[in-house]
C-alpha cells in the first residue's frame, strides 16, 4: 500500500504520518508514505524528524495548486490523504484570495490528479466549521453549509468539489469534517499553543472579548483515528464528522490553560475580537456516523492537555524559532 499525504507536514498530517509509520493502524504496518507538502510557514520538515531516516518514508516539496507537482509524484500511489490546506481562520480574514487558491483550487488539483493517475482511495480533510455556528444541539452531515469566515467557505467549497468529483467521475473520495484540534507540534499561532508558550514565557495572552465562543476540542491522535478509519471504510462522496472532544468556552480553555501553567488573570488581556461576524460563537458536531465505522474519542481532555503543555515545555527548541520568525515577519 503507497499513501501519498497532502500538507503532511503540517500539524494534523505529520501525526497522522508518524503514527502511519509507527505501525499504529492495524494492516498499514508496511505502508509506504509519501509526504507531498509546499512548506508554507506552516510547514516544517522539524515535524517529521521521527521519521525522516524511515525507509518506507519519503518527502517530496511541491504545491497543490501545481498539475505539474502532482503528477510528478502521484501516479503509483494507492490512495491521497489531503490535509494540504492554508488552516488560519484570522490570516484569511486578511488574505482570502490565497485560502481559496489553496484550499479550493488545490484540492481540485489533487483530486483531478488522483484521477489521472488512477488512484483507487481519497479522503479529504475538511472542518465542522463549514456548518456555520450552532446555538443548541450538534449539527449532522446532512445539515445545511453556512460558513462565516473566508476559511470555512474556501473548505466548504473544497468539500463541494470532492462530492463532484465522486458523483460525476465515480471517485472513491470521502470527505471528513472535524471539529478543533490541539496536540503537540500545533504551530504556536492557534490559540491553545500560542497562549501556553506565551504564559511559559511569562507573557500576556489576548483573549477575544469575554471569551463567551464555545469550541469541541479533540486530540489530534483521536481526530486521525476517525480519518483512518474513513480511508478504510468510509462510502464515496459521503461525509463523516469527527469530534466528541470537549466542549469549552475559550474562558473556560484560558482558566485550564492559566492553571495548567501556574498564571492568573493577570497574564490575560481582553482584546476586541477582530473576526467580527466570521467568528462563530458555537461548534458542535454529531459523529454518531463515524462512530459506526468504529470511531469513539479516546483521550480525555484533561490528559490530552497535560500531555500537550508538557510537550511544549519540553520542546521549546521547537516553538521557539517559530514565534521568533513569526515575530521578525510582524517586524
Ligand atoms: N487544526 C484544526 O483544528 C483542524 C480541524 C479540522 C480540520 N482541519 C483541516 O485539517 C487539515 C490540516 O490542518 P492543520 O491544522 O494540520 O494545518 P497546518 O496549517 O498545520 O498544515 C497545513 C500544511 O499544508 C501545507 N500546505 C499549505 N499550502 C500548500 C500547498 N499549496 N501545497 C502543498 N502543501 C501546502 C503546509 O506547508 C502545511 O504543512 C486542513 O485541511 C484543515 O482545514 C484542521
Amino acid at each position: 500500500m503507497r499513501i501519498l499525504v497532502t500538507g503532511g507536514a503540517g500539524f494534523i498530517g505529520s501525526h497522522y504520518v508518524r503514527t502511519l509509520l509507527a505501525g499504529g493502524y492495524p494492516g498499514f504496518e508496511d505502508a509506504e508514505v509519501t509526504v507531498f507538502d509546499k512548506l508554507t510557514y506552516a510547514g516544517n520538515l522539524a515535524n517529521l524528524a521521527a521519521v525522516a531516516d524511515n525507509p518506507r518514508y519519503r518527502f517530496v516539496q511541491g504545491d497543490i495548486c501545481s498539475a505539474e507537482d502532482l503528477d510528478a509524484v502521484l501516479p503509483g500511489h494507492d490512495a491521497v490523504v489531503h490535509f494540504a490546506a492554508e488552516s488560519h481562520v484570522d490570516r484569511s480574514i486578511t488574505g482570502a484570495a490565497g485560502f481559496v487558491l489553496t484550499n479550493v483550487l488545490g484540492a481540485q488539483q489533487v483530486f483531478e490528479s488522483a484521477l489521472r493517475a488512477e488512484v483507487g482511495r481519497v479522503v479529504h480533510v475538511s472542518t465542522d466549521e463549514v456548518y456555520g455556528s450552532i446555538d443548541e444541539g450538534s449539527w449532522t452531515e446532512d445539515h445545511i453549509l453556512e460558513p462565516n469566515s473566508p476559511y470555512s467557505a474556501s473548505k466548504a467549497g473544497s468539500d463541494l468539489i470532492a462530492r463532484a468529483y465522486a458523483k460525476t467521475y465515480g471517485m472513491n473520495i470521502s470527505i471528513t469534517r472535524c471539529s478543533n484540534n490541539y496536540g503537540p507540534y500545533h504551530f504556536p499561532e492557534k490559540v491553545i499553543p500560542l497562549f501556553v508558550t506565551n504564559l511559559l514565557d511569562g507573557h500576556k495572552v489576548p483573549l477575544y472579548g469575554e471569551g463567551a465562543n464555545v469550541r469541541d476540542w479533540l486530540f489530534v491522535d483521536d481526530h486521525c483515528r476517525g480519518i483512518q478509519l474513513v480511508l478504510e471504510k468510509g462510502r464515496p462522496g459521503e461525509y463523516y464528522n469527527i469530534g466528541g472532544g470537549r466542549e469549552l468556552s475559550n474562558r473556560e480553555l484560558t482558566e485550564k490553560l492559566l492553571e495548567a501553567t501556574e498564571r492568573d488573570w493577570s497574564y490575560v488581556d481582553h482584546i476586541v475580537d477582530p473576526r467580527g461576524g466570521g467568528h462563530d460563537l458555537r461548534y458542535s458536531v454529531d459523529y454518531s456516523k463515524t462512530g459506526e465505522l468504529g470511531y469513539a474519542p479516546r483521550m480525555s481532555f484533561e490528559d490530552g492537555l497535560a500531555l500537550t503543555v508538557q510537550w511544549y515545555r519540553d520542546n521549546r527548541a521547537w516553538w521557539e524559532p517559530l514565534k521568533a520568525a513569526a515575530a521578525t515577519a510582524r517586524a
